[in-house]
């Protein structure tokens, strides 16, 4: 094979011109030596600065995207039926299968595992979120067997069990609007904190004071002092309790209150005015219809005017899809008066 080999300098400038020539063999991996580069070439050109030398180049081997290679092993009614839109928690795949497809789902598994290498273990959603902790059942189907894992996001690494606690990685986004709102010196409520996504991220990312989190599932709150303690935060206080019974006792008020449980998170509106303060902003959180996206604002007016409070809405963002037609949607509102 031929390779072309030119100085650390001038690799940079070589490379452009190979690429827009057509000439580089894109299947081999590159050979870097100490002070310079060998690119694999289809043939030997014109260029100042090169030198031709003869050389095995090593191929660079493309894994093949999951679905192509299921296509082959699957019927045309059984492709179509497959859901191939999963979720990654660090190295947890985890899929939805139908029940139509629970014949083939070791073979759906592990094709998804050897496609893909980030990938260590696969395991497939057993049941909806349920119960107070928000929960899910998980079944185990290929690679390790394990429900823990380490996940990165918004410059943060979050130990969590996919099946012990409630955590979403699609929620990172959500988190980082959020984070970047986020001003120097302020104190921050999250209630139902889980473990602790939103305070890890908002320590690690922005100057606030402090952070509080509140969460009822002891397992939960377990991993978030674990993820406090891997990303070393200094301003993160987490309580393990239930709100309705732990903000009342709490000294402080807040000029933040992020409030992520959509189910159901109105029976406790009244708990976050009640660490509020004037300018104070609110996330409520919600599961909306779009034909309903109104009864958010509607759910925050009651709760205001029941304990004398005026509110300004900010912001309604869609964060996320529940079912068909179904979002779970972010109200942001600031507390203007009568605290
Ligand atoms: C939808 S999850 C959100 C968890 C976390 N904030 C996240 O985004 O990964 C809701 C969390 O609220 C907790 N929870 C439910 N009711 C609670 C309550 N009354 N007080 C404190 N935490 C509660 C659940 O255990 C669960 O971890």
């Amino acid at each position: 094979m031929i390779g072309a080999k030119v100085s650390l300098k001038k690799a940079e400038e070589v490379k452009k011109f190979i690429i827009n020539k057509g000439l580089l063999l894109n299947d081999y991996w590159m050979v870097r030596l100490k002070n310079g580069v060998i690119f694999p070439v289809k043939k030997k050109f014109e260029k100042t600065n090169v030198e031709f030398v003869s050389r095995v180049f090593k191929k660079i081997e493309k894994r093949q995207n999951w679905k192509q290679i299921l296509k082959k092993k699957l019927s045309k009614k059984e492709f179509d039926i497959l859901k191939t839109a999963h979720d990654v928690v660090g190295s947890i795949a985890i899929l939805e299968i139908p029940d139509e497809l629970k014949k083939k789902e070791k073979l759906i598994a592990e094709t998804l595992l050897k496609a893909n290498k980030n990938v260590k273990t696969v395991l497939k959603k057993a049941g909806e979120h349920s119960g107070t902790f928000r929960t899910q059942k998980m079944k185990w189907l290929a690679g390790e067997k394990t429900k823990e894992t380490i996940h990165k996001e918004n410059n943060v690494r979050l130990k969590v069990n996919v099946k012990e606690i409630y955590f979403s990685a699609r929620l990172s986004t959500e988190r980082k609007r959020i984070m970047k709102q986020i001003r120097r010196g302020v104190k921050i409520l999250v209630m139902f904190s889980g473990c602790a996504p939103y305070p890890c991220v908002f320590s690690k990312n922005t100057d606030a004071y402090k952070i509080v989190g509140i969460e009822i599932n002891p397992k939960a709150h377990r991993y978030a002092e674990e993820n406090v303690r891997i990303n070393k935060l200094n301003n993160v206080e987490l309580i393990l309790g239930d709100v309705k019974k732990v903000v009342p006792n709490l000294k402080e008020r807040f000029d933040r209150i992020c409030m992520p449980l959509p189910r159901g998170g109105e029976n406790f509106l009244k708990e976050a005015l009640m660490v509020s303060k004037k300018n104070t902003v609110i996330h409520f959180y919600d599961f909306l219809h779009k034909t309903e996206f109104d009864k958010a604002e509607e759910k925050v007016k009651k709760a205001c005017d029941k304990t004398n409070i005026k509110c300004k809405f900010l912001d309604f963002v869609k964060c996320g899809q529940y079912s068909p037609g179904k979002y779970r949607i972010c109200l942001d509102f600031r507390v203007i008066a009568g605290i």
